[in-house]
């Protein structure tokens, strides 16, 4: 019977005695004379089997030598083994090498820093690390459709390629199948008129305008897809291309949103918990420590709420050293958000109602003429970890907004015209999707959290 580690170990009581069939890659061989010990790992549980052989085996000399990171198929039987540390083990009666892993393999059974496992990270999915962190961002990702599906939203596809910037940041990549040695010009300019799609176009730096248009028709919708910004910031929270989450929803306020936002995040450590239970546990015995018991105090509290201009006083009255000071209008640092979620608030908080100047051109202006109604959750670890707002609805204002943040109106005809035809009240976030497995890991650096990290001047692989 050809089975998977996971289902011997979640039903091994059953299979005593019986001919078990599994095929995987060897973590350890430790040969004592007369027998020795295989862990073989398969990848479908971050436990490995035990597999013990002996002298009956027709090739026990060769199979001694097997070193880590061989492939092998191997055949035995289930046999309990009280006194051990593993309930039981599967003595082998076959073992068959399907692919060899000399010594040059590097990654032998030893620690190894995060930096040199980024180097090969071909490999290091492999490593119990990187097993655990990439079986929870699987995890995750299904436990997002599962929580918008079971609440009604429609999941849109968002286009990957634009010629909008959501944003108005200017952080994007530029695709274009122009020459770059000889661009078309047209007044001493590059000429887009000439590119692929006749205009100049970029990747998406966020799926939300699209989104508010499927709001507009189906009232609760979300994306999730890549997501890319060209931002030369070399920090362990930035990638150049991450995924995000961004539900939009007709007819919600800020209000509305931070409640989903809530929801979501909740449900999602719910999930983990419930279907990554030796994950948590190695996260928080290796990587995190106390990991587990600050998820638990998440779920069992209501996220604190707190004014921008609140939390800038908080961070002005702190007795604390910063290197940067902060005055109202100024964006968070993140010594300052750290401040706040580790320090002040000792967990999550949402910072809400934000200067209208640092953030983006399509929030709602509050009524103070100041601030906008925006919402971002931090997090201690991962900072913001949320991005949020209730959209401007108002047609005049939004326009003036535009205008006055540079934001061109001919290319946003589209958009506006939400406001013009059957506009809502209407709100959503976006959830930076590593951010949140960073959050869960207790991984400090987005580039462990990525099977295969882009960053500033890196795309390797
Ligand atoms: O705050 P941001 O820029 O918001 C938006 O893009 C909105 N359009 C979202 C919306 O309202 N629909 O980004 C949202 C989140 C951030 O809170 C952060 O978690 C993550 O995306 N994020 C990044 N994650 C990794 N690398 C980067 N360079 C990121 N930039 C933003
Ligand atoms: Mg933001």
């Amino acid at each position: 019977m050809k089975t998977s580690i996971k289902e011997i170990r979640s039903d091994y009581e059953r299979l005593v005695g019986q001919e078990i069939f599994v095929q995987g890659w060897i973590k350890t061989n430790r040969f004592q004379k007369q027998f020795g010990f295989i862990n073989l790992n398969d990848g479908s549980a971050l436990a490995n089997l035990q597999i013990v052989y002996d002298a009956t085996l027709p090739n026990f000399e060769e199979v001694a030598k097997f070193g880590a990171g061989c492939s092998l198929t191997v055949k035995g039987t289930l046999v309990l083994t009280p006194q051990a540390k593993q309930p039981f083990e599967i003595k082998a009666t076959e073992i068959i090498l399907e692919g060899d892993s000399p010594s040059t393999y590097p990654l032998q059974p030893k620690r190894h820093t995060r930096e040199f496992l980024r180097e090969i990270a071909h490999l290091r999915p492999r490593t119990n690390l990187f097993n655990a962190v990439f079986r929870v961002r699987s995890l995750l990702a299904h436990a997002i459709h599962e929580f918008f599906r079971k609440k009604d939203f429609i999941y849109l596809h968002s286009p990957i390629i634009t010629g909008s910037d959501a944003e108005g940041a200017g952080d994007m990549f530029q695709v274009t199948v122009l020459d770059m040695e000889k661009p078309p010009k047209k007044d001493g300019k590059v000429d887009y008129s000439k590119d692929f799609f006749g205009k100049h176009a970029n990747l998406t730096v966020s799926g939300q305008l699209q989104a508010e248009a499927f709001a507009h028709a189906f009232k609760k919708v979300y994306t999730f897809g890549p997501t890319f910004r060209a931002e030369k910031s070399n920090t362990t929270r930035h990638a150049s291309e991450f995924w995000m989450v961004e539900p939009e929803v007709a007819f919600a306020d800020l209000r509305d949103i931070m409640d989903l936002i809530e929801e979501m995040i909740k449900f999602l450590i719910r999930q983990v918990f419930e279907g990554a239970k030796e994950e948590l546990e190695f996260f928080d015995n290796f990587v995190s420590p106390g990991k587990i018991e600050q998820l638990r105090k998440l779920l069992d509290s209501k996220i604190h709420v707190c004014e921008y201009e609140d939390a800038v006083k908080i961070i002005q009255k702190a007795d604390h050293d910063f290197e940067h000071k902060i005055s109202f209008g100024d964006d968070l640092a993140t010594e300052h958000e750290k401040y706040l979620t580790d320090v002040h608030f000792k967990g999550p908080v949402f910072v809400i109602n934000w200067p209208k100047e640092i953030k983006a051109f399509y929030m709602r202006l509050n009524d103070d003429n100041k601030t906008v109604a925006a919402v971002d959750l931090l997090v201690p670890g991962s900072g913001e970890l949320v991005g949020g707002s209730q959209r401007e609805e108002r047609l005049e204002l939004l326009e003036r907004r535009m205008a006055e943040m540079g934001v061109p109106a001919e290319e946003m005809q589209w958009y506006l015209d939400l406001r013009r035809f059957g506009g809502t009240v209407h709100s959503g976030f976006g959830l930076g999707f590593e951010r949140m497995v960073m959050y869960v890991t207790g991984v400090e650096n987005i580039r462990d959290v990525i099977p295969f990290p882009r960053t500033y001047r890196n795309c390797d692989y």
